[in-house]
């Protein structure tokens, strides 16, 4: 059951962050997996927005990502665990916000793939287990936790991926800690980024566009950058989103479309783009949780409210990122690779 109502778009509500925080002149937010994609990208909108100091939470703060949040006006790097909860504790202290994101990412194993809900449910109950004991000191204003987005039709949830079901678990571990008013539930959708994964075949290339579902499903996507702008909204705003939940995308399209959409940004004169889908069983073999996760996706299909969400976006002045517009960047980047493999080629050519 979700206990969050979906943020009303009333207006009249707006309320800057300084009106509920007049004392403090920079207060601290502290994000956690910092170096991850999604935490990177609140990192970086959180410290363009200038109100705020973040403690940039990671297990390896000399790492090469850590380094370059590091270099972000007011970004302090800060070494801490989700599964050492005493960690947290030190890292979380003083803190006026909280952006809470965990993991299901193990390590791979054959057989088992890398996802693992336990892990997950680990991490989140040491992080509301924190989050509690500050909301009972009263020092902590604000906690803002990603999920993941929940299902159009609720009917159809089942089976859930276990990497889903461990951040909806979480959620209810949140309400039942009497965290609701303290807190805002924000679900992303699949990022755009996993067009472009690690993943062997899930590249997009000039004649292919890769994905996990079938091409005539619609399917709702989101540019990973975009979790850090609502963050940063979310931050801003509080009075309009303390115990409030949003499923954010960015775009709604079928494979076929996107890799249209592609063909069209980055003809060259190249054969047309397909879309491939990477076949389900091999999916299975590679990771059954994201095979799980594709057919729950035909089947039941994320639920975010898209022209609500537009209307949102308006009112709080902020811009979400179109496919095209982060497929552009992608084609520019690749064009850049291109002109320097041929300066190479030319470079070390007899
Ligand atoms: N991929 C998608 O489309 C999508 C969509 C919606 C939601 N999500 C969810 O978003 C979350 C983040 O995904 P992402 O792709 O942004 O992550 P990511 O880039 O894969 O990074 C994972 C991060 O987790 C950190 N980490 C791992 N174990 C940790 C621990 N025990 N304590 C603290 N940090 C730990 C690592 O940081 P350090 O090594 O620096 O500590 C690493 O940077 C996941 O739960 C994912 O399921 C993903």
């Amino acid at each position: 059951m979700d206990f969050f109502p979906q943020v009303g778009l009333s207006h009249g509500d707006l309320s800057s962050y300084e009106e509920i925080n007049q004392k403090n002149s920079r207060p601290v937010i502290a994000v956690t997996m910092a170096s991850s994609r999604q935490g990177s990208s609140v990192v970086r909108h959180l410290s363009q927005s200038g109100v705020f100091q973040i403690r940039a939470i990671t297990r390896s703060p000399h790492s090469k990502r850590a380094k370059v949040l590091a270099n972000l006006p007011n970004v302090e790097i800060v070494q801490g665990d989700l599964l050492e909860p005493e960690s947290l504790k030190r890292v979380f202290s003083g803190v006026y916000g909280i952006f809470g994101n965990t993991t299901p990412t193990k390590g791979w194993i054959l057989g088992r793939g890398s996802m693992v809900r336990e892990y997950e449910i680990e991490q989140g109950r040491n992080l509301v287990d924190v989050v509690k004991q500050l909301a009972d000191l009263g020092t902590l204003k604000h906690f803002v936790f990603s999920s993941v987005c929940k299902p159009k039709d609720p009917l159809k949830n089942e089976p859930a991926p276990g990497h889903f079901t461990s951040k909806w678990n979480i959620e209810e571990y949140i309400l039942i800690n009497g965290l609701k008013k303290l807190s805002t539930i924000l679900r992303p959708v699949s990022y755009f980024e996993n067009f472009d994964s690690d993943l062997p075949g899930v590249q997009i290339s000039e004649s292919i566009f890769p994905g996990v579902v079938r091409k005539d499903k619609v399917w709702q996507t989101i540019a990973v950058d975009d979790v850090g702008l609502w963050t940063r909204a979310v931050f801003e705003h509080p009075k309009r989103f303390l115990g409030e939940s949003m499923n954010i995308a960015g775009e709604e399209m079928t494979g076929q479309e996107m890799a249209a959409l592609w063909q069209k940004i980055n003809s060259k004169g190249t054969p047309s783009v397909r879309y491939s889908m990477v076949p389900r069983k091999l999916m299975n073999f590679i990771e059954h949780d994201i095979a799980l996760m594709a057919s729950w996706i035909e089947r039941a299909g994320y639920g975010a409210d898209l022209k609500a969400l537009q209307v949102l976006a308006n009112d709080l002045d902020i811009t979400m990122t179109p496919l095209s517009c982060w497929l552009k960047g992608k084609a520019s980047a690749n064009t850049k690779k291109r002109l320097s493999n041929i300066d190479l080629q030319r470079r070390f050519a007899p």
